[in-house]
């Protein structure tokens, strides 16, 4: 059997611990890299001020793992606005994963200077305090929002468009930063531009959910599911495992043209919002869950772009990035997830 260049990858850290900086670790990403960080046997430094996360996300890891796995974390309360904060948490650490951001282009719309101030300054104090501690690697999350405008289908990193909301000038700026400090000081970095990542961890309530949590949560009370627009929406929903592995395989890369560059993290297939209706429900009813069609169509949402496909073979070739989970299966895993939390909330209430 061929090994895939991820499973070698694990292989090598688990007989080699190597020590991770994860901000936003308290977060729906942040937590999945802290968890499978942990099961790798790597030391991990944690860094989040908790503003879009939840302590309960750092516990559900801390039940997953052995105690000796869990005390190789150390958890630091703190915020990326702070550069001291910053300095501090590179202090020794090989590699960065900055996760740590505001997210939602709705809140980005409402409050642009918040956003901004989390996701360019608090980017840009990463960067120094990175630059700085010499780390081996930083690789940050970008986003699929920063092709904006730009009509082409799949999209290669190459062609972007202008950004459609204060959220994407935010993630466009970021790797504006990047690759001015690789020109100005030579410190080489990894941006992945994420497509809609979904699974366990992903908050489901709030203004600011995403849309597969979302609607989730509205299937599993009976409530009403909203689709902004007529359904025809696409999107690349990307399961939180290819996500994982991208990090990994981008921040442990001695492929020295694969850094300084953006790649796309997806799955390269096109979902239509009708359709993840139907499959969040197929998936629930595989799980035993049969929820009733309630369903309403309402506006478009502003700042949105209508269209969202991956060529994601820029990351394939140069990070050795395969995708595990295609949507299908993601949804599987997730839906499961959701259940028991479901079911868990009902017990605490009765
Ligand atoms: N989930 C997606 O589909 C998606 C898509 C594109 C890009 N991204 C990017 O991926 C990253 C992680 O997103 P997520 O979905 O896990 O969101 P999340 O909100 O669950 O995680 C973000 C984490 O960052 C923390 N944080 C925010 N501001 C901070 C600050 N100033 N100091 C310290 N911690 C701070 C939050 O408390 C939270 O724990 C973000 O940069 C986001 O913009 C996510």
């Amino acid at each position: 059997m061929i090994m895939s260049d991820y499973e070698n990858l694990k292989n090598e850290l688990q007989s080699e611990p190597r020590t991770w900086l994860v901000t936003g670790v308290a977060g729906f990403i942040g937590s999945n890299l802290l968890e499978t960080l942990l099961k790798l046997n790597q030391q991990v430094v944690g860094l989040d001020n908790f503003s879009t996360s939840f302590q309960h996300n750092l516990d559900e890891v801390k039940a997953s793992v052995p105690p000796e796995q869990w005390s190789a974390f150390r958890m630091i309360e703190g915020d990326i606005r702070d550069i001291a904060t910053c300095h501090q948490a590179c202090n020794g650490v090989d590699y960065v994963l900055h996760q740590a951001a505001l997210g939602s282009v709705p809140r980005s719309l409402e409050d642009p200077v918040t956003t901004n101030q989390n996701n360019i300054d608090g980017f840009l104090h990463m960067l120094v305090a990175a630059r700085d501690a010499e780390v081996k690697r930083f690789v940050y999350a970008a986003s699929s929002s920063t092709y904006g405008d730009h009509p082409d289908l799949p999209k290669v990193e190459e062609k972007i468009g202008s950004p459609l909301s204060p959220y994407a000038v935010t993630k466009l700026v970021n790797e504006l930063y990047a690759d001015v400090f690789n020109k100005s000081y030579g410190f080489r970095s990894i941006g992945l531009r994420y497509f809609n990542i979904f699974g366990r961890r992903q908050v489901p309530n709030g203004a600011y959910a995403a849309v597969i949590p979302k609607w989730t949560a509205a299937l599993l009370d009976d409530e009403t599911v909203f689709i902004n627009g007529d359904g025809s929406t696409s999107r690349d929903f990307c399961y939180i495992d290819n996500a994982v592995q991208a990090n990994l395989l981008a921040a442990t890369t001695d492929n020295s043209e694969a850094t300084n560059q953006v790649y796309n993290v997806a799955v390269g297939d096109r979902t239509s919002l009708n359709d993840l209706y139907r499959l969040i429900r197929e998936a629930l009813e595989g799980l035993g869950v049969y929820t009733a069609e309630k369903l309403e169509y309402r506006d478009f949402r502003a700042g949105d772009v209508l269209h969202s496909l991956a060529d994601t073979g820029k990351a394939s070739d140069l990070l050795g990035y395969q995708p595990t989970h295609r949507i299908g299966e993601g949804l599987e895993e997730a839906m499961q997830w959701y259940k028991n939390r479901h079911e868990q909330s009902g017990a605490d209430s009765d």
